[in-house]
């Protein structure tokens, strides 16, 4: 019985899974989405998937029913808890970053054996992957590469980087002991994005979150604390970029790719700036910079900017938006519009 290829998004409701969704079904309506999360997928999205699933991914018997039904050509593995979140609740964390990712690399595997062709797998991995003594260090080295710093000092770090390395794994070297050549293997490919920002969904559970709360708090007309110093540089990128990226590397001629991990960056504001610029658009903006010394310190443990001359040279990222066209272009319209009472 041949059935049509679909893709599985895990983390469906999630910032990057909502866009994400949009965009596939932009780019090709035909494309049948499987969107996978804990939570009830929202209305907007729902009409674009060709199946919701309300389901944990460490449900071995709800993704062995998935690959009963669907053949899955290529998965979106976008489920985690975030830095902040993870932090509280470390072992739990683990569990769903790290055996969540494993789940989903054997359903991978066994597809790709059952249909006889490679099973696509993306995997966002983060910048909270590096880890950096202090402040003063992460002002004087510059933009980071993939293979420096990389000794994380959060759960969601550690999680990040040994999923990477999973990854790698099941695509280079999956039984390499095993008697029989395993024929069709996974394609796994991962963007360590920065915080990410997007003017339609607030982040939760995350350490980056600073920047997108200033600003719709400010559209709320909400008065907003800042966790970090005012001078505290942190890489973001727009969250149409984001999804861009992962789009492109999915795309991308595996004859092309050099590594199975890129860094990807669009811009590196402060704080400060990200206040100036929210209030510049809501002159009425309360911001006030009150450092939270424990959840700055893990901002402080990730690089200030990173570099992606990986991801330029071999798969063509090019983000549309600087900082000061994500605000213009992006993110002011469309959150005026969303708060406009
Ligand atoms: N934005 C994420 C977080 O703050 C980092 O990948 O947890």
């Amino acid at each position: 019985m041949s059935r049509k290829p679909a893709v599985l998004i895990t983390g469906a409701n999630g910032e990057i899974g909502q866009s994400l969704i949009f965009s596939l079904r932009r780019a090709d309506p035909e494309t049948r989405i499987l969107g996978l999360d804990l939570r009830e997928l929202g209305e907007a999205i729902r009409p674009h998937c060709h199946a919701a699933i309300i389901g944990d991914i460490l449900d071995q018997g709800l993704l062995d029913r998935l690959v009963g039904e669907y053949e899955i050509s290529t998965i979106f593995h976008l489920a985690a808890l975030l830095s902040t979140r993870a932090e509280f609740t470390p072992e739990t964390a683990h569990q769903v970053n790290v055996q969540g990712t494993l789940n989903l690399l054997k359903l991978a595997v066994e597809q790709a054996r059952w249909h006889g062709s490679t099973v696509k797998f993306l995997f966002p991995s983060s910048i909270a992957v590096h880890g950096i003594p202090d402040f003063e260090t992460r002002e004087s080295i510059g933009p980071v590469p993939e293979h420096k710093w990389t000794i994380p000092t959060t759960m969601y770090g550690c999680n990040k980087l040994y999923c990477e390395n999973l990854g790698r794994y099941y695509t280079r070297h999956y039984k390499q002991l095993a008697a029989e050549e395993e024929g069709q293997r996974i394609d796994f490919r991962s963007i360590r994005f920065p915080g990410l920002i997007s003017a339609f969904t607030t982040p939760s559970g995350g350490t980056s979150d600073y920047a997108p709360e200033m600003i719709h708090a400010a559209a709320k007309g909400v008065p907003y604390t800042c966790f970090v110093r005012a001078a505290t540089r942190l890489p973001f990128m727009a969250m149409p970029d984001a999804v861009d990226a992962m789009i492109k590397l999915m795309a991308a001629p595996a004859e092309d790719l050099q590594r199975v991990v890129y860094n990807i960056s669009a811009f590196n504001p402060s704080a400060g700036e990200f206040a100036d610029l929210t209030k510049a658009a809501f002159p009425d903006a309360e911001i006030t910079f009150s450092p939270d010394v424990k959840r700055e310190r893990i901002v402080h443990s990730w690089p200030a900017a990173v570099d992606d001359r990986h991801a330029r040279a071999e798969w063509g990222l090019s983000p549309a938006y600087d900082l000061q066209r994500t605000f213009d272009e992006y993110l002011i319209p469309n959150i005026r519009e969303r708060y406009r009472t």
